[in-house]
């Protein structure tokens, strides 16, 4: 079962494959037992403690992840210089990627590569979580659509814990068909990941000391960051920008908004560029979503200042907050349209699903002493009923209802889904295209079409309100 699972101090003396991801780090001859023909990319990834100063006065201690590049362009690994974002992932569409997740924690970790689609071992189901000091190789082509998605930890409970630390960083994946447009790219494809913290006294984060209301709502924190910062102002010229943008937040909510009430103008979201861009006034980020703005500054007015905010969820109810201050600054460089139109995106035709007529249901449910749950049922590793048990190259349809009040982040592990419908009719939801996690607002039902390739094995279902998931609002299913 842990074929793929390390011991780093043992390979390093074998000889074994493990070994060879560390060559360039450690002074051992290149000795190796070959497993994959030879990566186009080659990552060591390391979680570890770190110790770093984001306020004022003393430092923090979190976890962060430590890119080195073994093979491939320096391209490949971006760093956010001074806070504890992970270093942001760029590959092409297509390559051959090898990553060492080294842990260096002192408690189980492995990661999971959120929104890619990849067999059970690489998706990182719980129980694949390594033990500290040992390290686990994956190696996967990259065939996934070309867009924004994100790496963070899984193992089973700690997940919430240990992103809420620090662990998390994006991954871009570029070319495909996105090479055909003349999309902002370099210095004008934007990044952000956003999240919300608390602090004691001392600096030091507090976490879940709320109790019972921290666990029921998720933990939120009352200071921004932003890429593992707090919010610095970002300069911009008078050009047209991506802003790809990933709610990295435990269980914080944005509604997002332009501060000059330009409407927003979408061109992604977790599974990369929609059929053609779409205007909102305002837009819902759920933890876990992404989602790829596009924004040409051209007609800014030099040294203006425009915020990229969160508003208030009902009118009247408290103020606008900025997540990202922009402030154009410099002339114009480049020329750039945006197209009318990016490449079709073949819908999933609910006719041809293996359950047209009665799509699963789970409901999103508080359970009087056990919590959050899907169908009152809290997490229990790799034990699947029978509608969660679906066929290897099927199709089907699924809806969630949430009961309650509250909104619930609706997370599904390995291939992109469809919604199919949403029984609100808020605008403020991107609900085109494909998706990996979908806000199942208070009371509201959605439905999704999903299909079920390539792997067979257990996949989790999950609420990305990182609590909610580590409290067992949690289920796996099997693909057989
Ligand atoms: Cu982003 Cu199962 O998680
Ligand atoms: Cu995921
Ligand atoms: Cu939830």
């Amino acid at each position: 079962m842990y074929s793929n699972r390390r011991n780093f101090l043992k390979s390093s003396i074998a000889g074994t494959a493990g070994l060879y991801s560390f060559s360039s780090l450690f002074p051992f001859p290149k000795v190796y037992a070959q497993s994959l023909s030879e990566p186009d990319v080659e990552i060591v990834l390391s979680a570890k403690k770190i110790n770093i100063s984001l306020l004022t006065g003393q430092n923090t201690s979190m976890l962060g992840y430590e890119a080195k590049l073994v093979r491939g362009d320096s391209s490949v690994i971006s760093l956010f210089q001074g806070g504890y974002m992970g270093p942001t992932l760029r590959f092409k569409q297509g390559q051959k990627v090898r990553i060492t997740f080294q842990n260096d924690l002192d408690e189980k970790s492995i990661i999971h590569w959120h929104g890619l689609h990849l067999e059970e071992k690489y998706d990182s189901h719980p129980s694949y979580a390594i033990d500290p000091k040992n390290s686990f190789i994956y190696e996967f082509t990259v065939n996934q659509r070309p867009g924004t998605y994100w790496y963070h930890p899984h193992p089973h409970g700690r997940t919430a814990y240990q992103i809420y630390y620090g662990l998390a960083g994006m991954l871009i994946v570029e070319g495909g068909h996105e090479d055909q447009y003349d999309l902002p790219r370099g210095e004008f494809d934007l990044n952000y990941c956003i999240q919300d913290r608390l602090f004691k006294e001392d600096n030091s984060l507090s976490y879940l000391e709320g109790g019972g209301h921290d666990l029921m709502m998720g933990m939120m924190g009352d200071t921004l960051f932003v890429n593992g910062k707090r919010p610095i102002i970002e300069k911009l010229s008078k050009d047209a920008y991506r802003i790809r943008l990933l709610n990295g937040s435990n269980a914080r909510l944005y509604k997002l908004a332009w501060s000059d009430g330009e409407p927003l103008t979408v061109i992604g979201n977790d599974g990369g560029l929609l059929e053609a861009p779409e205007k909102r006034e305002y837009l819902y980020l759920a933890p876990g979503e992404r989602v790829d703005l596009y924004r040409n500054f051209s007609n800014s007015n030099l040294y203006e200042s425009i915020n990229l905010q969160s508003i208030p969820f009902q009118q009247g109810q408290g103020s606008p907050f900025t997540l990202i201050p922009f402030e154009v600054n410099a002339e114009q460089k480049t020329q750039n349209v945006l197209p009318d139109n990016f490449s079709p995106i073949q819908k999933l035709d609910p006719i041809l699903a293996e359950n047209y007529d009665s799509p699963k249901k789970f409901t999103m449910e508080m359970t009087q002493g056990t919590g959050w749950t899907i169908d009152g049922l809290t997490y229990s590793m790799k034990q699947v009923r029978e509608k969660e048990t679906v066929k290897l190259n099927s199709m089907e349809i699924w809806e969630f209802e949430n009961k309650m009040g509250m909104p619930h982040p609706v997370h599904i592990h390995g291939s992109q889904f469809q919604i199919l419908s949403r029984m609100g009719s808020d605008i403020g939801f991107m609900d085109s295209g494909w998706k990996d996690t979908v806000l199942i607002a208070g009371g509201e039902t959605v439905r999704l079409i999903k299909k079920f390739e390539d792997y067979t094995g257990y996949f989790p279902l999950h609420c990305h309100n990182l609590e909610h998931g580590s409290m067992g609002m949690m289920r796996d299913f099997k693909v057989v």
